[in-house]
Parts: C-alpha cells; structure tokens; sequence
C-alpha cells in the first residue's frame, strides 16, 4: 500500500510529530506513529532564535540538529510500523518554525529542519519549505491546513469548523453549501502564552490539564486589555505566530496591572484563547466544532470553550475518525502527496495568494 510519512513540530516547539499514513478511497489510514520530545536545552535554543537572539552560527547549527531528530522521528515511525523506508513515497517535512514574518515590505516565514539530511538519512524522497511558494505569490504563507481539512473533514448536509489549538489557534470554516467559500485564518494564542507565563512562574512547560489556571479567577480590566490588540479585529487573511504572541506581551500586558496575581494572569491567558477563538468563530447557527491539536488535552480549555461556543457543538475530530494528535502531521502528508502530484496545496482564499500553487521543494532519496 502506498504510504506517506508526515512530519510536523509546531509553535509550541514541545517536540517532533511523526505520522505513517495512507490514503485508500480518499480516506485516512494510519499505520504507526512516534513523538520525540524536545531535549531542553535544543527546545531552550529555539525558543531564543524564535525571539530574534540568535546569530548565522545558531541558525546553521539549529538547522542541522532538528534536521538528524525530524529523520529519527521518522524513522522510528516507520519501524514502529514493521515497514521498510522503500514503503514510503514521501516524507512531507513542515520542520520548525523559527520566525514568522507574513506582511511588511520583506515578508517571510522560516523554517528549518535541513530536508537533506531528512532524504539522506532515510534515503526518502523529502517535501519540505511548503510555506514560502504561497508567499511568493502574495499569500500568507499559513494557515495551510485548511486544504486537507477540506479535503477530508467536509460535509455538504452541515457546516463544519476545524479548530486546532496548538500553540497558536487556527480555525478552517468548510461550509456545507458547496457555493460557499472555506475560509481560515490564525485566530491568535490557543496555549503559546500559557505555556510561556506557567514556565515563567512554576518550571513547567505547560499548565497540565489546567489545573493551575483553575486556581486563578479571570481579571476583566487585564482580559480587556488583553483584547483590544489590534490582531484580534484584524480581518483575514491573517496568521501569526510566537514573534508575536509570546512571553513579552504577556508579561508587558501583565505589568500594567501587578495587583494580579499569577494564577489569576493564567486564568486570564485562558480566558483570552477561549473568547478569542470565540469572537472570530464564522457566523454560522449550525455549525459543529472538530478540536485538533495539543490544547485539546487540556479539559479544563475544552470545557470552558465548549461552555462560552454553546449553544454550537464542540467536539474532537476523533468524531471524524482522526486523533486530535495527528491531524496536522497527517495534514504535511497530504501535503507532500499533493506536491508529487503536482496538485495545489494552498487555498488563496485562506492565504490570500494570487492563485492555487503547488507547495514545496523536493529532495529526492
Ligand atoms: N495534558 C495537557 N494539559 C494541558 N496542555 C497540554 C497537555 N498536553 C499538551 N498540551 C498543550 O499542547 C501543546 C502542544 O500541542 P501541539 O498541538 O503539539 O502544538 P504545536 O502544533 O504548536 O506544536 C503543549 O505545548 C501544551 O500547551
Ligand atoms: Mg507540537
């Protein structure tokens, strides 16, 4: 059967997804999977670049080091799945974000995750550097996924939204009358500030289940502040990323107000995913919500977005037959079997590039 192998790390820089797929009668059928966590101190190294404190040597180095663990990443998938490197077609690589930088006089995003080594290390053919085509031609260069959620998550009897919550939250609005147009954009922070301000204050990556956040109460003058950035009216085509919504502007927003305690700050970094993504929600009375992504391990998030989104339904793309975990690394699969076979991979009207482009360079194994 003819296998693709997905590989993604987000801007939560917690780790390497790895997804063996395949796609039989236009479905998705997975064959194994593996996670590689971040060590600290590379997952520290990132998190420095991304904030802009970084020279030539550390882009080089970065490049190279995340580059071996995406190939190790893979390779373990693929022997998790009894299988051999010559069942796989491709490898699509999204690699790591490091900087996101989609308007101005100079736009770009950067990724790295050097896709030589991923080919010359599995000797698989290797799609990699997916965003910047789209750029080129005007675009965003992100959100990219909403081409594969309309590919598979679509319905023409209801509106669906496709809402992922990884460390930045993007929402794929794919209406049921076909007329319609999907629109996607970045809504801002899903858990990129959370996990920053719990790292901040407890050493913890992330505020497990939320449990931390539920000792605070959400501070009304600090959420407001929070909200009137102006990303958040912002019309799309719209993404963003760590450059922005990042330990910095929270602390910054925080500092206005220092009679709120941590907890509390917590407790309204979660109250700003959820009333953002809710805000921007697409006006749509009977449309059901499909989470995917890493905040959705989070139930005390779930549940305050299911309670603030009602009376819509918010469930887990689970109920599409797909594990919230794996949605976007089988998303750069897809990504890469578009690419070979010279088929778009962009929706202009989510990027707002000037056309539909095939995404990506190759590096043939
Ligand atoms: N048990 C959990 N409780 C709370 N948050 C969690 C849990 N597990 C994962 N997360 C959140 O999910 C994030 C990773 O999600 P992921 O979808 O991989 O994001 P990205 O695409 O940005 O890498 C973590 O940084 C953390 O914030
Ligand atoms: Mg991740």
């Amino acid at each position: 059967m003819a296998m693709w192998l997905g590989l993604m790390s987000g801007t939560s820089m917690d780790g390497i997804d790895a997804v063996l797929v395949s796609f039989p009668d236009n479905r998705i059928l997975i064959h194994a999977t593996h996670s590689t966590p971040y060590p600290d101190a590379l997952r520290q190294r990132l998190i420095q670049l991304s904030q802009n404190h970084g020279t030539p040597d550390d882009i080089g180095e970065l490049d190279h080091c995340v580059g071996d663990l995406f190939a190790q990443t893979a390779s373990k998938a693929i022997e998790n799945a009894g299988a051999a490197p010559t069942d796989v077609l491709a490898i699509g690589s999204h690699g790591q974000t490091i900087r996101h930088q989609p308007l101005g006089t100079a736009p770009f995003s950067m990724q790295i995750g050097d896709p030589n080594l991923i080919a010359e290390r599995t000797g698989i053919t290797t799609v990699a550097d997916f965003r910047r085509r789209d750029m080129a031609a005007g675009g965003q260069g992100a959100p990219l996924v909403p081409a594969f959620h309309k590919a598979f998550f679509g319905s023409d009897t209801e509106d669906r939204c496709i809402l992922n919550l990884g460390g930045i939250a993007n929402i794929s609005w794919l209406p049921g009358n076909p007329h319609d147009r999907v629109i996607g954009f970045d809504t801002g922070p899903a858990n990129a500030l959370m996990d920053a301000w719990c790292q901040l204050h407890t050493g913890r990556p992330f505020d497990d289940d939320g449990h931390w956040a539920q000792e605070g109460i959400v501070h009304q003058a600090l959420l407001g502040h929070m909200l009137s950035d102006g990303y958040f009216s912002r019309p799309a085509p719209k993404s963003t990323g760590k450059e922005k919504f990042n330990l910095e502007w929270a602390k910054t927003l925080a500092h206005r107000h220092p009679e709120v305690s941590a907890e509390d700050v917590q407790r309204t970094l979660l109250e700003l995913t959820v009333v953002s993504i809710a805000r921007q929600l697409p006006q749509s009375p009977e449309m059901t919500i499909f989470a995917c992504g890493g905040g959705t391990r989070n139930s005390f998030l779930m549940r305050e977005l299911r309670r603030t989104c009602s009376p819509l339904t918010l469930s887990s793309t689970a109920d599409l037959g797909l594990d919230p975990q794996w949605v976007e690394p089988v998303a750069f699969a897809w990504l890469a079997k578009q690419t070979l076979e010279r088929r778009s991979g962009n929706l202009p009207e989510v990027t707002g590039a000037s056309g539909e482009r095939i995404l990506g360079a190759v590096y043939f194994g």
